[in-house]
């Protein structure tokens, strides 16, 4: 690649769909944060794509601009937003359920909001307990379903007038799924379709008929999805990009923050316990074991990869790891977190960190969401395709290539998030060595 240049990409002309399986309180929260963004009601707070800024060249050139100014993101004003739930209620209606934005920021965006009515759901109880269905898809296979979800697309895109869609998936978190070999490969994952595997669940289907269809595709909650090489190998043949998987906000995203710190410095850990109270409805699915149990291996495999005990093995070779959600009503979305990190230093002496974080679920995720739509939008325009692995600043439990270690350190992906966009730029990669300025004095 000339550097000179940078990458061939497509301008983001004509309007970006973002379709949403789960149309639930982060959605929700996104779609109205946009819709007020875009009135001049409010700013993007959260958003590294539309608030952060990118050094370029060295450090005495003063060059620092937006990243939305330079890097040719969609803007915010041609994206429209579609959805499929199971309860046929419109944004608005979700939004006052769920009870996160206020009425000064849902009354001057109601008929917007109003105006998105969530499609027909793919569901299936098996993977999903705690949940009254009103409106879901029948059909006689999965691979029907399937096909239903692409004729959802097609009417959506003509409809909207989109230039190009991404798929999100915001639904409630599915029961754990273990890879299997119906997911191995994409020929026994199309048969299985045909022959209703019970092992592939509704966010396999929406994702296969985005992929189908060659529309990229990233997924917000910790189900498999397109974590499986069957939906990897389709993503490659159809070149579209993909990633996954559950969007890093709350309290993943201070381990990601604190451990690294304690690696940096080589001090020893005993022990972290993490504790949340959570009162809304995804608190509610998460108080079923199987539900949980998919979130707490995401959440679990954060900080053993950061503090390997392998590695490390007098730092990190023998603490004790303990994830908790305590679903408790009174707080809706307002989540608290606690964690207790046992730490050791200096000749083994121990001492300990508290962390009491009273955060919002969805205040934190929606900015994610926004920032991986445009982000993976622009991969998608800049020819990536298959795993988009220089997004996993976003995401929880990073999808990685089979045979790599994913990288959880927020640090490592921050560097890795922006050196991708002055790569596609054709702007030097930042090493952060810095001896050419004391070089100089030299001379
Ligand atoms: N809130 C956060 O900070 C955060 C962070 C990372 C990941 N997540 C994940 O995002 C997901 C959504 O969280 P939320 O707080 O918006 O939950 P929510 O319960 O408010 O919304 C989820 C929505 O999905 C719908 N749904 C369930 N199954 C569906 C299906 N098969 N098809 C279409 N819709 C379906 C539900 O009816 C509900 O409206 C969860 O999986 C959660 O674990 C949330």
């Amino acid at each position: 690649m000339d550097m000179a240049k940078g990458l061939n990409v497509k301008p983001a002309q004509g309007k970006l769909g973002i379709l949403i399986p789960g149309l639930g309180a982060v959605s929700t929260t996104l779609i109205a944060g946009v819709f007020d963004i875009r009135a001049g009601h409010g700013l993007p707070i959260g958003s590294v794509t539309q608030m952060g800024r990118i050094r370029l060249g060295k450090r005495t050139e003063g060059r620092n601009p937006l990243i939305k100014d330079f890097v040719p993101l969609a803007d915010m004003k041609d994206i429209v937003f579609g959805a499929w739930d199971v309860h046929g209620e419109n944004a608005y209606e979700v939004c006052k359920r769920s009870g996160v934005l206020q009425d000064k920021d849902l009354d001057q965006i109601r008929a917007e909001l109003e105006a998105i009515k969530p499609m027909d759901a793919v569901f299936d109880h098996d993977y999903c307990h705690n949940i009254e269905v009103k409106h879901a898809k029948t059909a006689a296979t999965k691979y029907d379903l399937a096909l239903a979800v692409m004729e959802d697309i097609k009417n959506f895109k003509a409809a909207n007038n989109c230039d190009r869609i991404f798929f999100q998936g915001w639904a409630t978190t599915e029961i754990y799924t273990p890879m299997s070999d119906v997911h191995q490969s994409l020929a026994a994952f199309e048969k299985g379709l045909k022959d209703n595997d019970p092992r592939i669940s509704p966010s396999m289907i929406y994702a296969y008929a985005a992929l189908k269809l060659g529309y990229p595709y990233a997924n917000g909650a910790p189900n498999l999805t397109v974590d499986t090489p069957a939906l990897v190998e389709l993503a490659r043949q159809n070149k579209v990009a993909i990633m996954g998987k559950d969007f890093k906000t709350g309290q993943t995203l201070m381990k990601t923050i604190v451990a690294p710190g304690l690696r940096a410095r080589c001090l020893g850990l005993n022990g972290w316990f993490s504790t949340n109270i959570l009162g809304n409805r995804d608190g509610e699915v998460l108080d079923d074991p199987g539900s949980f149990k998919t979130k707490e291996v995401s959440k679990l495999s954060v900080i053993e990869h950061i503090l390997d005990g392998k590695t490390f093995p007098e730092l990190y070779g023998k603490y004790h790891h303990k994830v908790r959600i305590e679903y408790y009503p009174p707080r809706g979305d307002a989540k608290e977190g606690w964690d207790n990190i046992d730490i050791f230093g200096w000749l083994g002496y121990p001492m300990q960190i508290k962390i009491n974080f009273l955060c919002r679920d969805s205040i934190l995720a929606a900015p994610v969401a926004l920032d991986i739509a445009l982000s993976i939008d622009l991969a998608q325009r800049a020819g990536f395709y298959g795993i988009q692995e220089w997004l996993s600043f976003f995401f929880k439990s990073p999808q990685v290539r089979e045979g790599l270690y994913p990288e959880h350190d927020l640090f490592i992906q921050k560097t890795k998030y922006k050196n991708t966009l002055r790569y596609i730029m054709g702007e030097e990669l930042i090493t952060h060595l810095g001896l050419d300025y004391y070089a100089e004095e030299d001379k």
